[in-house]
Order: structure tokens, then C-alpha cells, then sequence
């Protein structure tokens, strides 16, 4: 490392595991207080659904126990969960004086490092959020549109014609891509290649190897050391573009978020956090959030159509509310989690200070008694009717921690979908719904999103 200090603050994976313990903390409902009911199984078997499931087990407990219950889950404890309206937004929204993220999120500091937004509240995480935020205003992003173009283009071409595959891999490996350029800005083939499958490894867990965070003492054995040296491997190519990056005498011409993140000298070891928390932020979201945009789109002829019919208007609004639309049947975030500092009300109940509180985000989008009886039908017109209840729709989370990348993620998606159309005609492998799978904290299509491609268009 070019920098001495940076050297020595340089944090290692198998520390970070190992040194990160849980909080584990029951809040006991003072007079007055109390929590709302939940199931009575093993704790065990809860955090099971809850880690696997929870996009069909959320469900089933609101139905059982109404809009506000109660889950035991490995490695928190008791979490109420809230699936209201009012009290999802007062969640989400809530700022860092009631419904701080640190404590819920700590988990982000054993994989990712100390001071990354994903965990910082109060006026840390608005220093740390000020520094990040210059390189994703809107007209930056704009300045990286011809190089997703130029990725999505060339990740078109590699498809096969006529044999199915998974766009859910396709579309995690052109997300990566687009960081590796516009993010890290390497152009550089060879240095691309050799980054994007290391990391991949930093925002692929399976939920066994997730264990190690219950589990430190796991990080010694097999596939959990193989793991964490693969974070250390990624971490040590990340610090080496750091590196020419600081290096670079060009830097301050250059347009990607390294390079503007270098900008008055911070630590490498800063740096390697936020790099890793906007690859942990953005990667699989995005690509979780492009393969569903097909999946729907190609199971309704109609809203294909007419979003084809459009490709010419660069301001068609049809393609923003198809965006809209599917990040709202099909939330790739499903929930945000807190831990209130004060006994705050949730759904007729006054929970006590210390409660985990997570607020179910899929649940406003999908709420019968907001969006009305077609609800789960996928129908982007909705977006363009008057009295759209917005209010529900939080794909992006809210207030102090709403979702730095959103506008970059809308344009990623919107040059996907553009530019997907425009070169080839794609088919679902069946005509039936891919049901939604949970893999760790995202959702995702349950057989990949398969498609085939009819055939190559001029583009
Ligand atoms: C469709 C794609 C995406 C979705 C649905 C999404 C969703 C979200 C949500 C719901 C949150 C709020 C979490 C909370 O309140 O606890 C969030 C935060 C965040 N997102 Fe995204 N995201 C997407 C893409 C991206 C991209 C492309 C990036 C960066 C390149 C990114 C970076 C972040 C970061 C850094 C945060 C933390 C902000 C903070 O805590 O201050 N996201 N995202």
C-alpha cells in the first residue's frame, strides 16, 4: 500500500468475524408496555423461515396474528415485525434518535468493516453519506449511460439463441461488470476479468456460510476459511486499485466513483468500505431487480408491447412505470430492520425501548387494502392513473438510509431493459409464474428467471 496509515488500518476478514458478536438482547415490556403475539415454535425453526422464507412465512403470520407480530430469530432475539402502512413508514422513515439501523445492521461491520453506511447513524452516517453522495447525483450518472449501454450490449451478444438460461446469472454478471467500470472505473479487460468473479464472492453468501456470524468459531473451518479467504483475495484487489487509482495523475478528470471518492486523501481503508458497501448494496439488488423486470414483462404480452412501442421515446413514461411496477410486485429488498431507542407504539401495542423492529416493505406494496383486489397482478398502467398511492411504495427504503444508489439503479434498469429489447426477442422457458425465493436477505426468482432468445433483432 502506497499509504502507511492506510496499511495499518487495513482490516482483515477473519478478525472482523471472528471479533463480531451479536447483540442479543430481549427487550422486557415495562408496566404499560407490551409485545405484540407471535408463533410459539422453537426459536430455531422460526429463524429458519425468517432466513429461507420469510417472503411466505411474513405473510402467514400477518394473516395469523394481524399487521404487528412477534419472531425469535438466530443471531438477534425477539423482532417485531410490522407490516401497516403507517408503521412501516414510521420505521423506515424514522430517524436515527428512535429507529437507529447500527445495532441491526451490525452484521454488515463483520463482513464489510467499521464506518460503512449500511451500520453508521446520526451525524457519522451523514459525513459518511456526504462523502459518497457527490459521485451518484443525477447528472454523473447520466455521463455513465453510454458505458452500461456498451455492457448490456455486449452481455446480449454472448446469449445463445434457442436453448434456455438463467438471466438471474446474466443479469448478477452484467451488474458486476457495470460496478467493476463505473464504480471501481477500471477499462482495463484483463484487471476486469480477474475482479469480477473475486467480487462476487464478497456479495454471494449461501445462508450456511452465513452460520459463521452465529457461529464465529466456524470461520477456521472448511468452506467457511475458504470463504473468508476469498474475502481477503478480494479485498487485496480492491486495495491495489486503490492504489493506482491514488497514483492516477488523471484522476481528477476521470467520471467514476473511485476516483471521486479518493477526493481530500481519506484513508485506503475508508475507501475499501465504501467500495464494499456500494458493491454490497448494489450488485445483486440490481440484478435481482433486471431479472424480474423480465419475468414479469415476458408472462404480459400486452405491457411488453406497448414498452417495445416506446423504445424511440427517450422520455416514454411507459418504462418508468414498468420499472415502478415491478419493484413493486416483486421487492428485492423485502424488509428493513431497526432497533428503537424509546417505547414507541407499533399496531395498538407500546413496545419497549431495546425492541428490533423490522418493517415489511413487500407487505405496503402488496396490501389488497391500499393498491386494491388486483394487487398482485402486474400492471404497469397503474403508474400512470391519477392517485397512485405512493405513499406505499418504498422499494428504495426512506429517509436517513433511502437507498443512495436508486437513481443509478432506475437508469441501470431502464438501459437494460432499452437496450435488451432493442437487440433481441426473448421468450419465458414456461408460461407459468417463477415463484419468489428468498437467498439470504434478497429475493429472487425461483428457477433463475429462465429465458430463451427467439432471435437477434438490428439493434
Ligand atoms: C433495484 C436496485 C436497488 C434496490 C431495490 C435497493 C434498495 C435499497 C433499500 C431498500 C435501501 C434502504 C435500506 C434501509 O433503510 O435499511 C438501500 C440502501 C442502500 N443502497 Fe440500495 N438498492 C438498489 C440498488 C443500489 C445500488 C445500485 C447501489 C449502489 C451502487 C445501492 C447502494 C445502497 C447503499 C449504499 C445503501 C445504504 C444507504 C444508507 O444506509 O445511508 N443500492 N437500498
Amino acid at each position: 500500500m502506497s499509504n502507511p496509515t492506510a496499511t495499518s488500518l487495513r482490516t482483515y476478514a477473519r478478525d472482523r468475524i471472528m471479533g463480531w458478536r451479536p447483540t442479543i438482547r430481549h427487550a422486557a415490556p415495562q408496566p404499560g408496555e407490551a409485545l405484540p403475539p407471535g408463533p410459539r415454535t422453537l426459536g430455531a425453526l422460526q429463524s429458519m423461515r425468517v432466513w429461507g422464507a420469510r417472503n411466505t412465512y411474513f405473510p402467514a403470520m400477518q394473516q395469523r396474528y394481524g399487521d404487528t407480530f412477534l419472531l425469535r430469530v438466530t443471531p438477534i432475539g425477539q423482532i417485531v415485525v410490522v407490516c401497516g402502512l403507517e408503521d412501516v413508514r414510521k420505521v423506515a422513515l424514522g430517524g436515527p434518535d428512535l429507529f437507529p439501523i447500527g445495532e441491526n445492521n451490525s452484521m454488515f461491520e463483520a463482513l464489510i468493516g467499521k464506518r460503512t453506511v449500511l451500520s453508521l447513524d446520526g451525524a457519522e452516517h451523514r459525513a459518511e453519506r456526504k462523502r459518497i453522495m457527490p459521485a451518484f447525483h443525477g447528472e454523473r450518472i447520466a455521463a455513465v449511460v453510454t458505458a452500461m449501454e456498451e455492457l448490456t450490449a455486449q452481455e446480449v451478444m454472448r446469449w445463445p439463441i434457442g436453448s434456455d438460461f438463467s438471466l438471474v446469472e446474466r443479469m448478477q454478471e452484467l451488474a458486476l461488470r457495470v460496478i467493476v467500470r463505473v464504480v471501481l472505473g477500471v477499462e482495463d479487460r484483463a484487471r476486469a476479468e480477474a475482479l469480477a468473479p473475486a467480487l462476487r464472492r464478497m456479495v454471494d453468501y449461501s445462508n450456511l456460510e452465513l452460520l459463521m456470524l452465529v457461529w464465529p468459531q466456524l470461520a477456521r473451518l472448511g468452506p467457511w476459511r475458504k470463504a473468508i479467504a476469498g474475502l481477503d483475495h478480494a479485498d487485496d484487489l480492491l486495495c491495489a486499485e486503490i492504489d493506482r487509482r491514488r497514483a492516477d495523475p488523471d484522476r481528477h478528470q476521470r467520471a467514476d466513483v473511485l476516483s471521486m471518492l479518493l477526493d481530500g486523501d481519506p484513508d485506503d481503508e475508508l475507501v475499501r468500505v465504501e467500495l464494499v458497501t456500494l458493491l454490497a448494496g448494489g450488485q445483486e439488488t440490481s440484478a435481482m431487480a433486471a431479472s424480474w423486470m423480465f419475468e414479469r414483462l415476458l408472462r404480459h404480452p400486452g405491457a411488453l408491447a406497448r414498452v417495445r412501442a416506446g423504445l424511440d421515446d427517450p422520455k416514454d413514461e411507459y418504462r418508468t412505470a414498468v420499472i415502478n411496477e415491478t419493484l413493486r410486485v416483486r421487492p428485492v429488498v423485502y424488509n428493513v430492520g431497526r432497533r428503537a431507542t424509546a417505547p414507541v407504539e407499533l399496531g395498538g401495542y407500546r413496545v419497549p425501548a431495546g425492541t428490533f423492529v423490522w418493517a415489511s416493505l413487500a407487505a405496503i406494496h402488496r396490501d389488497p387494502r391500499i393498491w386494491g383486489e388486483d394487487v398482485e397482478e402486474f400492471r404497469p398502467e397503474r403508474w400512470l392513473e391519477p392517485d397512485v398511492p405512493s405513499r406505499a411504495f418504498l422499494p428504495w427504503g426512506g429517509g436517513a438510509h433511502r437507498c443512495l444508489g436508486a437513481t443509478f439503479a432506475h437508469i441501470e434498469m431502464e438501459v437494460i431493459l432499452r437496450t435488451v429489447l432493442r437487440h433481441v426477442e426473448l421468450r419465458a422457458d414456461q408460461a407459468a409464474d417463477e415463484p419468489m425465493v428468498m437467498r439470504n436477505i434478497f429475493a429472487l426468482p425461483k428457477h433463475g428467471a429462465r429465458v430463451r432468445v427467439e432471435r437477434r433483432l438490428g439493434g
